[in-house]
């Protein structure tokens, strides 16, 4: 099996929990984009999606799945989203794509945050992929500058704007020791917007595509 057929049926495994009539949260990845083609063969059951990134709105108009403003839809049941890594306490990097920011929001005004990966995402220990910042421009060099004091060793993401109209920051070998210290601890520098770490609020489930079959941890 493919890591990408791994991918594809973890994101089968997340349609059980989509419930009838309901505004689903939804991610952005290439894992997310097989739950999307998914979710829209159901579509006439669900009454639409909230969209964490522009690319994954496209998608979903394509299927033609409505896709709300979270200011619309109000809180919603399920977020269904990828990760970067993930932990077995279900702590999580996200925003190797940029989205972190929308999707932050999302998990934020959702009951449930299921996660969905191949088996490759899942860490002892969180770092080893280039932890995403989100910045305000003009604070992109002082916020470099107090990561580099933290242990960590920014690198700018050059050329690419996330959907906000702002930069990212991937910082390398960050010591994560304890994630939920170190999200609080980088929200408090002015000028960062967000940060890829989902600790404070991880997710609640974490469905594996793995090769002998679907792995679940709560
Ligand atoms: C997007 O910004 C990320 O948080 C994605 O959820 C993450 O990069 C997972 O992507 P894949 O499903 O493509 O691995």
């Amino acid at each position: 099996m493919s890591q990408d057929d791994l991918k594809r049926l973890a994101a089968k495994a997340a349609l059980e929990y989509v419930e009838e009539g309901s505004i689903i949260g939804v991610g952005t990845g290439s894992t997310v984009n097989h739950f999307i083609d998914q979710l829209a063969e159901m579509k006439q059951l669900i009454d639409g999606a909230v969209s964490s990134s522009e690319v994954s709105t496209e998608r979903m108009k394509m299927h033609g799945i409505q896709v709300y403003d979270l200011n619309a839809s109000g809180p919603l049941d399920l977020y269904v989203d990828g990760t970067d890594e993930a932990t077995r306490f279900l702590h999580l990097i996200k925003g190797g794509g940029g989205a972190l920011t929308r999707e932050k929001i999302i998990a934020a005004a959702s009951k449930k945050f299921v996660c969905i990966a191949d088996d490759s995402k899942l860490v002892d220990r969180l770092g080893t992929f280039p932890l995403p910042v989100e910045v305000i421009p003009m604070a992109r060099s002082y916020v470099a500058r107090e990561l580099v004091k933290l242990g960590g060793t920014p690198m700018w993401r050059e050329g690419f704007t996330t959907d906000n109209g702002n930069l990212i920051l991937d910082i390398h070998n960050l010591d994560i020791m304890n994630p939920v210290e170190t999200e609080r601890e980088l929200n408090n520098i002015a000028g960062v917007v967000t940060v890829g770490l989902f600790a404070i609020r991880p997710a609640d489930l974490l469905i594996l595509g793995t090769p002998e079959g679907i792995k679940t941890i709560q």
